[in-house]
């Protein structure tokens, strides 16, 4: 198993490409099955959850390439509508491959999804939005299976602006008779992406980003070209590791209006940021002041996917921080970790109230989860002495080599074998 050797107290400086968004890829890659034509994907990020989706796309029949940083996907060939355990508990994003399924073969059986241990990740929003079209759904063995021979458009209000709810119910209605209408659905980038990338295939879909989602029926899609967001997360791991060690980075290929929130948050307070058509820059004496109250939230509000990042940042600012976590019910996992290198955090629910502490000391931490596990990478940067992060299989699955990226910013880090 791998571990990350960190010696903190290296500024950054330099630049870094911003790889594909894993949260745009995953739906897209499941949304393939809808189409009997060759796809091209440019920018293929390579992370073990798009490498697991990949996995699940071969075993349902389709062809996959990889040639010069695409992924070539002929889904001709499908001919399996069943996803089993040992593959849809990898990835959440197995559970978006229900909605492409049931527009593809009218039917689904898919094993419950894995993911992040982030909270209980329930999938009724999807569920009671697939009952509302008509879809029979069932679930035992550990399996959901659907039955949409009497599926039917029709108008889905989602009790909660789910990510991947949204993407599924897009999916299942694009080969759908009908007008199909999703209100109180997510608004991320990455269901813009979506959106686009259906549209280029021949859907009929607008509204993404706006909370309600229209869907036309078509008959048939075709093969498409396409090149997915970049990762607003990645940029925004970034951007805090530059604020909490000091420096200078440009961030390229990024759009700034997908960090706007968390931008509005760092600006001024914890580094300075210039933002420009699809550079970020970040400049800082490594000397953050505490950003005070922090509420993670939907789109537009601040990621939760960055509040873990965030927290790392808060426990070396100065001043406190109060960070409420609003979206998962049970992603604090990092905060004993943080704690072992000399953090000052209390959690209370859904709170954490963090006091800022001068320096952290390097110590031996343990990776819970993808975006956890990053921030334990990021307090490791600014920690006094050597920090190593163990399981950081969960890093890699949304981050391509992150340690070569932040060795290239003058990082001292290093993968290293147990
Ligand atoms: C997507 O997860 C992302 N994953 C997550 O990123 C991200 O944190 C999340 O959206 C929120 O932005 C992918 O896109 C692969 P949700 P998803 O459905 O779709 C509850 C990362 O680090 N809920 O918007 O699972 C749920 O429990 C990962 O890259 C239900 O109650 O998120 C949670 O509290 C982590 N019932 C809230 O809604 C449902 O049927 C948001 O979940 C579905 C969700």
């Amino acid at each position: 198993m791998s571990k990350l050797l960190i010696h903190g107290g290296n500024k950054l400086f330099g630049e870094i490409a911003i790889t594909a968004a894993k949260n745009s890829y995953l739906p897209i890659l499941a949304a393939c099955v809808l189409c009997e034509e060759q796809i091209v994907l440019h920018n293929y990020p390579n992370y073990t959850d798009t490498q697991s989706m990949c996995k699940i796309l071969s075993s349902l029949g389709a062809n996959i390439d990889f040639c010069d940083g695409d992924l070539i996907i002929d889904p001709s060939s499908l001919f399996s509508w069943g996803i089993e355990s040992d593959l849809a508990c990898q990835v959440r994003s197995s559970i978006f491959m229900l909605g492409a399924l049931l527009g593809r073969f009218k039917k689904a059986r898919v094993a419950y999804p894995g993911g992040c241990e982030i909270g209980a990740r329930p999938i009724d929003i999807h569920l009671s939005g697939f009952k509302k079209l008509g879809v029979k759904v069932e679930e035992k063995h550990g399996y959901i299976y659907c039955n949409a021979e009497k599926m039917h458009s029709g108008t889905v209000l989602l009790e909660f602006p789910s990510v991947g709810a949204t993407e599924s119910l897009m999916m299942a209605s694009v080969l759908l008779n009908g007008e199909t209408r999703l209100l109180n659905a997510a608004k991320e980038p990455e269901i813009v992406d979506l959106q686009n990338f259906l549209v280029k295939l021949g859907a009929k879909v607008r509204g993404a980003g706006s909370g309600e989602i229209i869907i036309e029926g078509v008959k048939k899609l075709h093969g498409c070209e396409f090149t997915p967001i970049a990762d607003r997360i990645i940029a925004g791991t970034y951007m805090i590791g530059t604020a909490m060690c000091g420096g200078n980075v440009l961030l390229k290929g990024v759009n700034p209006e997908h960090l706007r929130a968390l931008i509005d948050k760092l600006d001024k307070t914890a580094c300075v940021i210039e933002a420009k058509n699809d550079k970020i820059r970040v400049t800082s004496d490594g000397k953050p002041i505490a950003l005070g109250k922090v509420e993670t939230s939907v789109y537009p509000g601040l990621p939760t996917d960055l509040q873990a990042q965030i927290l790392a940042l808060s426990s070396i600012s100065e001043g406190s921080s109060m960070i409420i976590e609003n979206v998962f019910e049970s992603r604090f996992k990092h905060v004993p970790e943080l704690i072992k290198m000399g953090a000052d955090v209390h959690v209370k629910d859904r709170v954490a109230f963090v006091r800022g502490v001068p320096h952290l000391y390097g110590a031996s931490v343990c990776g819970m989860e993808l975006r956890g596990t990053a921030s334990l990478i990021l307090a490791g940067l600014v920690a006094e002495g050597y920090t190593t992060v163990s399981n950081i299989r969960h890093v890699d699955r949304g981050y391509k080599n992150i340690e070569l990226e932040l060795a290239s910013l003058g990082a001292d880090i290093k993968r290293i074998d147990d």
